[in-house]
């Protein structure tokens, strides 16, 4: 890979990010009133988490955070993702508001904006109160209602100074990780379940975004979505159908709905689950959006799977090919075919790459550094297709690498480092990996109109 990105078709105002999630990073799970979540409940479950890890202190951020803003200035970045935890806020998932929780955000947002750097705020990810999961969860239309009562209470709150809005991270996770394969919160493997969280997902996000605009007239609105390219891995014509359910599964049905077209006919027969649709519903879901958030990580490579759970279709494991320590095949041209498609299929106004990153085992070397080449070339060529993509039309506003920091990897507990940044869990030192070094020298060049 070559030394310099040719970075001449992002925009002057390009928004350098790095991103995080509270569950991940922040710790303090029973400090200042918050109250457990779905994510508490699910990785206290023995067996659930690789080596039992949970997040009761993960990377302590609720009171190093101050900390962790300084190593965002010294990474050069003008702009960070982080989301709110809702059981900080509204502990009981409705009802009153803790004080406290909101005063975190408050204080954080300010630090930010006190050194230059522009918070993106995500408010769901896919840390419910368990309050919630307890009348039922996503699968129950009150969650969807009482998401958009905490939306309005965060936006009321920041919007007077955070412009960039996201209601939910991922929901694609939340409805079918977490109901359908049971891997993460709230660890169900139910269909029915799987589908009514879904759509009730998509139904808070629809109402969270009419509550962000009221609360906050001059906010940005946008979805993160996890997206992936999809391929057929034979070439039998049942692979060729298996991939374009993988297709709806994963991309058009969190896509198609949001942008006015309804969800995917196709699917809703794959599924065979009955919609527990309103009058009403599907305007709501399409209110209109300032922004598309891509997260992307790898592609897919699917067979025919008519014993399989729902949409039939099964990864397949590609021998001969580059992967990182997630066992995530890696191809970067994908980020940019993605990148067209949501430009020319869906005709957003703006994209931000909301997520993007590698997890590799690092090594610390006796001088206490970190050198990560394969992260840094995961980097280099993901961000050379971004270019690609912005050469081609692609209205892409800015890119949030995954993670500022080492942080917890869901099921996959503290194993698994994303971060540019080292963090040690014995001491909670944090050390500047090598592409975090390589990612202040491209903030800059490109700073300096490179
Ligand atoms: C997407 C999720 O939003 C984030 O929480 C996770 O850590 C990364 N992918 C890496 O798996």
């Amino acid at each position: 890979m070559s030394d310099r990105i040719d970075l001449a078709a992002l925009p002057n105002d390009f928004l350098w990010g790095t991103a995080t999630a509270a569950y991940q990073i922040e710790g303090a799970v029973a400090e200042d009133g918050r109250s457990p979540s779905i994510w508490d409940t699910f990785s206290h479950t023995a067996g659930k988490i690789d080596n039992d890890d949970n997040g009761d202190v993960a990377c302590d951020h609720y009171h190093r955070w101050r900390e962790d803003i300084g190593l965002m200035r010294r990474l050069g970045t003008n702009a960070y993702r982080l989301s709110v935890a809702w059981p900080r806020v509204v502990p009981g998932g409705d009802g009153p508001v803790n004080a406290k929780g909101l005063a975190f955000y408050d204080e954080l947002v300010d630090g930010l904006l006190e050194v230059g750097i522009a918070p993106s705020v995500t408010l769901y990810h896919w840390d419910l109160p368990q309050a919630l999961q307890d009348r039922g969860g996503w699968p129950e239309r009150a969650t969807a209602e009482h998401f958009a009562e905490y939306a309005s209470v965060v936006a009321a709150r920041l919007g007077d100074r955070v412009t960039q809005f996201a209601t939910l991270n991922e929901p694609s996770c939340s409805a079918w990780i977490g109901h359908l394969e049971g891997k993460m919160a709230p660890g169900l493997t139910d269909l029915t379940a799987a589908v009514r969280a879904s759509y009730h997902l998509l139904l808070g996000h629809g109402l969270a975004t009419q509550a962000i605009r009221a609360a906050a007239p001059g906010a940005e609105v946008g979805i993160v979505n996890n997206l992936s390219t999809v391929y057929a891995a034979g070439d039998r014509p049942e692979d060729e159908a298996a991939a374009r359910r993988q297709d709806g599964h994963v991309n058009r049905w969190w896509l198609d709905p949001v942008h006015g077209r309804g969800f995917p006919a196709d699917m809703v027969e794959t599924y065979g689950v009955e919609l527990p649709e309103r009058a009403g519903d599907l305007e709501t879901i399409a209110a209109p959006l300032d922004w598309l958030g891509l997260n992307y990580y790898f592609p897919a490579y699917v067979v025919d799977d008519p014993e399989g759970p729902a949409p039939y279709a099964r990864a397949v494991r590609r021998p001969d090919v580059p992967r990182t320590g997630m066992d995530w095949e890696i191809d970067a041209s994908g980020i940019e075919t993605l990148l067209l498609r949501l430009t020319e299929e869906y005709g957003p106004r703006k994209i931000y790459v909301t997520e993007n990153g590698s997890a590799f085992p690092d090594v610390v070397r006796p001088d206490g550094t970190i050198d990560d080449p394969e992260r840094q070339d995961y980097l280099v060529r993901h961000l050379a297709a971004c270019a690609s993509a912005a050469r081609k039309g692609a209205p892409l506003a800015g890119y949030y690498a995954w993670s500022l920091l080492d942080n917890f990897e869901w099921a996959y507990g503290y194993a698994k480092r994303f971060g540019l940044v080292h963090v040690d869990y014995e001491t909670q030192v944090r050390t500047i990996k090598g592409t975090g070094h390589r990612y202040a020298d491209i903030v800059r060049e490109h700073g300096a109109g490179a």
